[in-house]
C-alpha cells in the first residue's frame, strides 16, 4: 500500500536472466510485491547474453511484480560473443526485448528517476559516460523543480578501495558534474556488490550499489537488492539480502539521510 508522502522504489540489479538461480525467483518476486514500491528500478544486466529469450523471461518476471519498472543496459545486455552485431546494432536486442528506449525517465509529484545508458560496445565490461548524456541530463533535471533527482545507471561512479575492475571512461568527470546538476542520489550495479553511502569524492551525492538480485554469479554476498523510502528532504536507504534458506528480508536497520 503507498503510504501518503513517502516514494518508495525497490532497486534491483543484475537479474542475469539466463544465469539466474531458479530458487530465488519466487522469493524475490515474493519480497518486491510485499514491499509495494511505487516504483521498481533496475540499473542494467537484465540478460546475461542479450539473447531475445533472455529478454522475455526478464519481461515477463518484471511485469509480474505490480510496479511500473525503469531499467537502463548494462554491459551484458549487449552480446559479447557477436563482435560486428555489438559494434554495428550494440541495443538491438534491447529495444526489441526490452524497450526501444535506453535512457527512461519516472516521476512523481515529488520524486524525478532519470536514467542513463553506461553500456559501451568499444568497451564491452568498462563501461563510458560521456559528456553529451550529462548535458541532457542536466537539462531533464532542470525541469524537475524541487523532487528529488535520483540517477540510475549501471556502472559504478567510485570504486570502494580494494575493488580490481578499472572505473568506467568519465565517471570522474561525471561525479564531479552531477551535484551541480541537481542529483541528489545515484543508483549503479554491476559489481555485484551491495553498499550504501555518501561518495567519498562528492559526500552531497548519495551512492546506492545493489549486488545481484537473482544471478548464481554472486561475489561475497547472498542476493541482495536496496529499497529507498524518499520524503521530502530526506531518505531511508535499506539493504535486503536472502537468507540460508532463500527469504529475503533486511540486512541491517535502514540508514536515513538527508537530502540537501
Ligand atoms: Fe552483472
Ligand atoms: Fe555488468
Amino acid at each position: 500500500m503507498s503510504v501518503a508522502g513517502r516514494t518508495r522504489l525497490v532497486h534491483l540489479s543484475d537479474l542475469h536472466f539466463g544465469a539466474t538461480d531458479p530458487a530465488m525467483h519466487a522469493p524475490l518476486a515474493a519480497a518486491v510485491r510485499d514491499l509495494s514500491p511505487d516504483l521498481i528500478v533496475v540499473s542494467g544486466d537484465l540478460t546475461q547474453r542479450a539473447r531475445a529469450v533472455q529478454f522475455a523471461q526478464a519481461r515477463v518476471f518484471l511485469h509480474s511484480l505490480g510496479a511500473p519498472v525503469l531499467a537502463v543496459p548494462g554491459n551484458h545486455d549487449m552480446p559479447l560473443h557477436r563482435p560486428l552485431t555489438r559494434l554495428l546494432c550494440p541495443f538491438r536486442a534491447w529495444d526489441r526485448g526490452w524497450s526501444p528506449e535506453r535512457e527512461p525517465a519516472w516521476q512523481n509529484d515529488r520524486v524525478i528517476v532519470v536514467g542513463m545508458n553506461t553500456a559501451d560496445p568499444f568497451a564491452w565490461r568498462r563501461g563510458v559516460i560521456r559528456r553529451g548524456q550529462l548535458n541532457r541530463l542536466g537539462t531533464r533535471l532542470a525541469s524537475a523543480g524541487n523532487r528529488i533527482k535520483v540517477v540510475v545507471m549501471h556502472h559504478p561512479l567510485e570504486h570502494l578501495p580494494g575493488e580490481d575492475q578499472p572505473l568506467m571512461r568519465g565517471a570522474s568527470q561525471a561525479l564531479a558534474t552531477l551535484p551541480g546538476l541537481g542529483a541528489q542520489v545515484v543508483l549503479s550495479g554491476h559489481l555485484h556488490v551491495s553498499h550504501i553511502a555518501p561518495f567519498a569524492t562528492a559526500p552531497g551525492l548519495l551512492s546506492l550499489q545493489a549486488g545481484t538480485a537473482l544471478s548464481h554469479r554472486r561475489r561475497s554476498e547472498a542476493n541482495a537488492f536496496n529499497v529507498l523510502d524518499l520524503v521530502p528532504g530526506g531518505i531511508t536507504a535499506q539493504i535486503w539480502r536472502a537468507d540460508a534458506k532463500g527469504h529475503f528480508g533486511p540486512a541491517a536497520p535502514g540508514q536515513d539521510f538527508a537530502l540537501g
